[in-house]
């Protein structure tokens, strides 16, 4: 079996996790990247001879890498508003593909490219999303417990995304901060994993009521602290709280519980976990913590991480792709999955403005589009510094 050839599209900061990630991994080998900015290419490039790689060759654009090179995947690491526009190219030109989050910006183009992934399964390509929390071994725990029963009824959640982002990072690329490119703030570019994995554990969101707000940052068009509450359609309720402006920014957490059993993840390991078989949940007892037999003492919370974590996590779903492009299977998180993660977050957008609960389901089929389009053209002219927009 001969390895796959991949391409990455955008040699910015996630691009270099992305190189890390295929390099160690023994059925891919980094034949290109493709930027606009020679630069950015050059430092990629550079830094993949370092680790004693073939150096890839350097594109200015994903279609003039598509016409030189015999492309397997198709990874794509550029700002979020173009990654529709590129994984259809790519899935056009016969490529699997694998799209950083989140699925698009906007979410016209994100319901566009799911129905193009769609199809292309048909033809047996596969298209992922990068959700690679969905893979770290504590989320699993939780995920296999949950999908089994063992919390019993899952009754509701609270999520903190408690980051610190200065101005700084927004000032770094013109994209952040941007509807057009980022698609929304500290909701759509940081907590969008963490609503993945709400969703992912409690099943399908039916409404979404949030407020947001722009607080310790200038000039960004979007907002940096946002609280929302999600019912699903089985009736579990969750808290959202998603910020980049809670500093020096503390680890996420993500607490599950239900009628038999509680977890608790925290920045990416497992803290707590409790489920049935343990003491009669209709008395008064406290249950032992099992997170010690659920996990390695290295994903609990408070083990220290190692250095190359970050790549390790893209490394998990890198597997989880190959395995499903060599298999012919559905990959862990697909552009369906990744398009219900969009919509959520810009029903925090919807609901914040219009003063509401909103409908996920609503919001997916497209009936909110006119208010999200006029939303974000109106913030967008209007970003004015923190203290005025208020
Ligand atoms: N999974 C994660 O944990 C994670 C972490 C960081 C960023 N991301 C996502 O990765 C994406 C990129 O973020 P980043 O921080 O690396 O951004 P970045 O600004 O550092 O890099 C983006 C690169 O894309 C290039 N680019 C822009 N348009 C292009 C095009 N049409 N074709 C080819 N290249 C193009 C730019 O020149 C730049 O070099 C975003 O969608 C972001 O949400 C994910």
């Amino acid at each position: 079996m001969t390895g796959l050839n991949v391409v990455i599209v955008g040699s910015g900061v996630i691009a270099r996790t992305h190189a890390g990630a295929i390099l160690r991994h023994p059925d891919l080998r980094l034949v290109a990247l493709a930027d606009p900015d020679p630069q950015a290419n050059d430092r990629l490039a550079g830094w993949v001879g370092e680790q004693g790689a073939p150096t890839p060759a350097r594109y200015a654009s994903l279609g003039e890498a598509l016409a030189a090179e015999a492309a397997d995947l198709v990874v794509v690491c550029t700002p979020s508003g173009t990654h529709a526009d590129l994984a259809e190219e790519a899935l056009a030109a016969g490529a699997h593909v694998l799209v950083e989050k989140p699925l698009d910006a906007s979410l016209p183009a994100a319901r566009r490219i799911a129905r193009a992934a769609a199809d292309a399964e048909a033809a047996g390509q596969v298209c992922a999303v990068i959700c690679q929390h969905r893979f770290d071994p504590a989320s699993v725990a939780v995920a296999t417990r949950v999908r089994a029963g063992d919390l019993g009824r899952v009754t509701s959640a609270v999520a903190s995304v408690p980051w610190w982002r200065g101005q700084r990072y927004y000032d770094s690329a013109g994209w952040r901060g941007t509807w057009a490119q980022d698609g929304g703030g500290a909701t759509m570019n940081q907590g969008v994993h963490t609503v993945d994995l709400l969703v992912w554990l409690l099943g399908r969101p039916a409404e979404v009521f949030a407020y947001t707000g722009v607080l310790a940052h200038e000039g960004i068009e979007v907002e940096d602290v946002a609280t929302a509450t999600i019912r699903f359609t089985d009736g579990a309720l969750a808290v959202l709280h998603a910020t980049t402006a809670a500093y020096p920014g503390l680890g996420v957490r993500l607490q599950v519980h239900g009628s038999q059993g509680s977890a608790v993840l925290h920045d990416d390991q497992l803290e707590y976990l409790h489920t049935a078989g343990g003491p009669d949940p209709s008395a008064y007892a406290d249950g032992p913590d099992q997170s010690g037999d659920a996990v390695p003492a290295a994903e609990l919370r408070g083990a220290p991480k190692p250095d190359d974590a970050f790549v390790t996590g893209h490394l998990r779903q890198y597997h989880d792709t190959v395995d499903a492009i060599r298999a012919g299977r559905r990959p862990g998180v697909t552009a369906a999955d990744a398009l219900l993660d969009v919509a959520v977050v810009k029903a925090v957008y919807l609901s914040a403005h219009l003063h509401r609960p909103v409908s996920v389901p609503a919001v997916l089929a497209g009936d909110f589009d006119d208010v999200l389009a006029t939303i974000e053209s109106t913030a967008a002219a209007a970003a004015v510094p923190a203290q005025v927009a208020r």
